[in-house]
């Protein structure tokens, strides 16, 4: 496991992307797991004022995101979909068959989880996974507890992610009860894994991620044993280590 340590925000961003970018450039990425809410913003930004220099496409890349709230149509402005559109795709030269999130408007979830995990399987797994971390610890929308061995599924969002997350919608009563999420088993199939994390909020579960005993009370221990992960955070979410 690397931990690289930057300043702030704008450094992790920066270096984030300077990191996607040489392994997009060198064509070591054709499946690309993407992640969402606050952190992975400014490393979008990075990317596609990156992608405007021309030295990269998109051609040929799939993407494929950890999550989306269950009960959010893809064209509802709070969902993973739209988030997705608004801070990445609309802005490069991927076209919508390239993009991949779990529908959370399906009628039947149980079909739409089994759909996902296949779908990933089936574009070869994913080659560079970008995660965020949850204060609980939580990576994807896989909460403390759920099992190491899971696979795409739906969850019951805690309360406290869904007061985190609160801040992303007009009412606190808008939020989610349950998701979609790739699993633990599913993230750890990743080739390659990129971890931002930004900020005091996120200082325990960094510590925790780092040093904890690997335990399904804390989702992100598992990455402890991933082959190849990168940690790119700034001092404040360092400030315990
Ligand atoms: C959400 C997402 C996670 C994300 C986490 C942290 O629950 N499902 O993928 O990593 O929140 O979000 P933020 O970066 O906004 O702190």
């Amino acid at each position: 496991m690397e931990v690289i340590g930057v300043k702030d925000f704008n450094e992790m961003s920066k270096r984030a992307a300077q990191f996607v970018y040489e392994d997009l450039v060198n064509r070591r990425i054709k499946v690309m797991g993407m992640a969402t809410g606050g952190t992975p913003i400014g490393f979008y930004k990075q990317l596609v004022r990156l992608y405007k220099k021309g030295d990269f496409s998109f051609k040929g890349i799939q993407t494929v995101n950890l999550d989306e709230y269950v009960g959010l149509s893809p064209e509802n402005p709070n969902s993973y979909h739209q988030y997705m559109y608004q801070h990445l795709f609309q802005h490069i030269d991927i076209q919508r068959d390239q993009t991949h999130l779990p529908n959370g408007a399906a009628e039947d979830l149980e079909r739409e989880c089994v759909r996902y995990e296949q779908l990933i399987e089936e574009l070869g797994g994913i080659d560079l996974q970008l995660l965020g971390i949850g204060e609980n610890g939580h990576i994807g929308f896989n909460e403390p507890g759920t099992s190491f061995h899971s696979n795409t599924h739906v969850v019951n969002l805690t309360t406290a992610t869904r007061e985190a997350n609160a801040r992303y919608f007009n009412d606190r009563r808008e939020v989610p009860k349950q998701a979609i999420t790739m699993g633990i088993d599913t993230i750890m199939k990743s080739k390659k894994i990129l971890l931002l994390a930004s900020g005091k909020e996120k200082a325990q579960a960094i510590y925790r991620l780092l040093y904890d005993k690997v335990d399904e009370s804390c989702p992100a221990t598992i990455l402890q044993r991933h082959p190849n992960i990168t940690i790119i955070a700034d001092n404040e979410a360092l400030s315990l280590v």
